[in-house]
């Protein structure tokens, strides 16, 4: 099974990211012989419907080296650092968006999501905001004005953002952030309803750290979220950090943990994951570590609401931790050299071992499953931004009758290729794209909707393109 899997994907892999694999092979004179041959992290991951993403340090991404494996790897990108509220508005009123603007560009050019981190942290504020003093109201304008202003800069470019960071003291009391003290728990709810309304299709989350499994911290997060859902603040999703250490990771207790989130009706998402060790690595550190991010990635895919996994910087070279847990380090899927560790290969294997299987048209043993039925359905085909090379597409689908599993089907313009998808598991051939659902939104009531949205890159899509939902043309809609 796991060889058809990976024969499958290849398959459907697009030339390009195979000759920039090869390209990368070549430039890093990778040893594994894994990595040239078979396919990278994107591919498995895209063909679960769940993205794959790194933190990404911009300055780094003039090395070669780097941003080989930010693109060949990886289809999400987070700023570690450019879109924090320090860096983005230094001086009041005076905004700086070349760090986050070069991520936007690097990840257009490549396919990729973007990950927005963060809008509203009592960490890395700027020093006016951190020692100026402010009246509540004045106070409130300030968070609002800001999240306003960064969500509609990046509108249709950024696809989710940690609206609200590290909210949460250790007891799952609200820690007492200057936010918090001058305008108490309102200005979470706040600032949700402000990025809401700055891009209505960008999924809102909540981020925090220690929140993994479940203890006092997560369930004052999971009281929290309880009630903004309950109360109408457009939240979409908790995202959880998961800054962990070699051999004290839970696998089991982590995906109990994301499941209740997600029983809430949320998407989740493993935002940063490191798996930190006590220097120096050896290799039965690096064995235990592989099994480790292997605990973690089988608990965010087996949550049918888990939607991707963002890992906290590339390489053991670019880690935040060696600077901040003294004596730590080596957390990261790459080592020092950019070479591929064994957690490298867990966090693949484990996307592999969840693909589902789309099957082979070629292959008579194994056709793929038939297209499900479906009664009357309409679909809107938007192009929400479009520029030379490409453009977003989003599609809503409504069923007459309730799915449990579905494939949709269109057509894009001759030499426009389908880049990356989300809410989905795509393929392309010839001009046709199919889309089936992804473990999560499988199930479909009768009059329900399907959404889910992609990029294109070589041009742009048609705005009101026709659609089919297993194997019948649905009416614009
Ligand atoms: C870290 C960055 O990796 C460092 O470069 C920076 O000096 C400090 O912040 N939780 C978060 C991230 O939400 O933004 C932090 O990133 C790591 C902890």
């Amino acid at each position: 099974m796991r060889q058809h899997r990976v024969r499958t994907v290849r398959r459907l892999a697009r030339a390009a990211v195979a000759a920039s694999a090869a390209a990368a092979a070549l430039t890093f004179g990778f040893s594994a012989p894994s990595q040239a041959a078979d396919p990278s992290l994107r591919e498995v991951a895209e063909s679960t419907g769940r993205f794959i993403g790194t933190a990404v340090n911009d300055g780094l991404l003039s090395n070669g080296t780097y941003s080989d494996i930010v693109s060949t790897e990886f289809d999400s990108v987070t700023a570690e650092n450019a879109m924090k509220w320090e860096a983005v508005e230094p001086q009041r009123g005076q905004f700086n968006w070349a760090g986050g603007d070069r991520l936007v560009q690097f990840a257009q050019a490549n396919d990729q999501l973007v990950y927005g981190h963060t809008l509203v942290w009592h960490s890395q504020m700027p020093g006016w905001l951190q020692n100026g003093s402010f009246s509540n109201s004045e106070l409130r304008t300030i968070v609002t004005d800001h999240v306003t202003t960064q969500v509609s800069r990046y509108k249709d470019k950024v696809q989710r953002w940690d609206v609200v960071n590290e909210a949460f003291n250790e007891d799952g009391s609200l820690r007492q952030s200057k936010f918090y003290q001058q305008l108490g728990a309102s200005y979470i709810a706040d600032s949700f309803r402000a990025a809401r309304a700055a891009d209505p299709d960008a999924k809102l989350f909540i981020n925090d750290y220690n929140t993994e499994t479940a203890n006092a911290k997560s369930d004052g997060l999971y009281r929290l979220v309880r009630d903004l859902k309950a109360q109408g603040v457009p939240i979409d999703g908790v995202g959880f950090q998961n800054h962990l250490i070699v051999g004290q990771v839970n696998g089991q207790a982590i995906r109990q943990n994301l499941q209740r989130f997600a029983d809430l009706g949320l998407e989740v998402a493993v935002t940063e994951l490191d798996i930190r060790m006590r220097m120096p690595s050896d290799s039965s550190k690096l064995q235990q570590q592989a099994r480790d991010y292997r605990a973690v990635a089988d608990a965010c895919l087996a949550v049918s609401r888990c939607s991707g996994i963002t890992v906290w910087g590339v390489s053991d070279r670019d880690s935040w931790v060696p600077d901040v847990f003294d004596g730590e380090g080596a957390a990261c899927p790459w080592d020092e050299n950019y070479r591929p560790k064994p957690a490298y290969d867990a966090l693949r294997d484990a996307f592999v071992a969840a693909g589902g299987d789309p099957g082979d048209p070629d292959d008579p043993d194994n056709p793929g499953d038939p297209d499900p039925p479906t009664g009357d359905c309409s679909a809107a085909f938007t192009v929400s931004n479009r520029w030379d090379t490409g453009s977003v597409v989003s599609v809503t689908i409504r069923t007459g009758q309730a799915l449990n599993g579905w494939r949709a089907q269109f057509d894009l313009p001759a030499g426009v290729n389908l880049a990356n998808g989300w809410n989905g598991a795509f393929s392309q051939s010839g001009r046709t794209v199919t889309v089936s659902n992804a473990a999560y939104n499988g199930t479909v009531s009768a009059g329900g909707t399907i959404s889910f949205g992609f990029q294109t890159s070589g041009g742009a899509a048609q705005d009101g393109t026709r659609v089919s939902l297993g194997g019948q043309e649905c009416a614009a809609g």
